[in-house]
């Protein structure tokens, strides 16, 4: 707890002396003389992050849904809808270059599975982290809630791994399990943590439904030590020409276990059974006095169940983010 706004501090430090570090590098390695990178391979840590293709992250949601038709219908805890999640993202990660492991847990309805995904490189004493649950309610295949923040996941992380970012910062990918069961997943990583494991994650971001069909825009407000991060994907909306929103996350998903740690937290939402106020409605369109999803934890909630263009804005705005807090210059391209 205590240390919590020193790491988001030194979080931010860090991004702001990339510009300088990289410029040091380069000098001490053309002083030293051996045959490395022209400065012009590493002329900028300003190169923007990619455009993510939402038809990407739809294939993936494709074959989350496709996973659930061919397991009665779910993705949930127990289920061979879940393993089945969890080999198609292992599967892909792995092949993106990741190194993936499996952290098993028990729950009441039986034995659940986080998987965690680290690129190679980066300063592992400065980790960023970003995440989302894996698993659906048992009523339906959870495209909105949380297959979207899944898929929006393996594509950037394919995609960061893909353009070999020259960042500062670790990475880790995290996919939890039994979410819906309360937390359970990223409770027990977060609590299987040392002391030390825990004050190397500069920062958690969880991304927990971005596709509902009437959508809201909404950044999570529920950390202040991480003010910092809660601003930049305010910023990060606002540069992609959309209005966002606070909401009180109050507990509700898996950065939960991480800020209770101390660890600085924030994180993306496009909204869940509330309704759309008025005022919303005029700001982003769609219906007023509706759900945001109301297929919210129900058998529809599949690939009917989406709003494609904020699937892709909140793809967009991450990736934007990841490159920003691991201030990834991209390599010769
Ligand atoms: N899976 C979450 C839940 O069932 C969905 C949710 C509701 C949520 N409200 C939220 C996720 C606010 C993030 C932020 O509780
Ligand atoms: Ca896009
Ligand atoms: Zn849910």
């Amino acid at each position: 707890m205590r240390s919590s706004s020193t790491r988001a501090t030194s979080l931010r430090a860090g991004l702001a002396g990339l510009a300088s570090i990289s410029v040091l590098a380069v000098a001490t390695a053309t002083a030293a003389g051996p045959a490395v990178a022209t400065p012009a391979d590493h002329a900028t840590s300003e190169v923007a992050a990619p455009d993510i293709n939402v038809d990407d992250v739809v294939a993936h949601l494709e074959e989350l849904q496709s996973i659930a038709d061919a397991n009665g219908g779910n993705r949930n805890t127990g289920e061979p809808g879940y393993q089945a999640s969890v080999d198609y993202v292992q599967t892909k990660l792995d092949a993106a270059g990741y190194e993936t492991r499996i952290q098993e847990f028990e729950t009441a309805q039986g034995t659940s599975y986080n998987l965690i995904a680290d690129l190679p490189g980066g300063d592992e004493a400065s980790t960023v982290m970003l995440g989302g649950h894996l698993d659906s309610v048992g009523a339906g295949p959870g495209i909105n809630d949380n297959g979207t923040g899944s898929a929006a996941l393996i594509e950037i992380a394919e995609t960061y791994a893909a353009q070999n970012p020259d960042g500062a910062q670790h990475v880790r990918f995290a996919f939890w399990g039994a979410e819906e069961l309360g937390l359970l997943g990223s409770t027990h990583y977060v609590e299987s943590l040392s002391s030390d494991e825990a004050s190397q994650i500069s920062a958690y971001a969880n991304f927990d439904m971005l596709g509902s069909p009437n959508p809201g825009y909404f950044v999570y407000d529920d950390d202040p030590s991480a003010t910092d991060l809660r601003d930049d994907l305010t910023e990060l909306y606002t540069a992609a020409g959309t209005e966002s929103a606070y909401v009180d996350v109050d507990g509700r998903s898996d950065h939960a276990a991480f800020m209770q740690a101390g660890i600085p937290t924030a994180g993306t939402f496009s909204g869940a059974e509330e309704l759309k106020t008025k005022a919303e409605a005029e700001m982003w369109g769609g219906e007023a006095g509706a759900a945001y999803d109301p297929c919210y934890h129900s058998a529809c909630d599949t690939m009917d169940n989406l709003d494609t263009e904020a699937l892709d804005v909140n793809a967009d705005v991450i990736a934007a983010a990841l490159w920003q807090w691991t201030a990834g210059s991209t390599k010769s391209q």
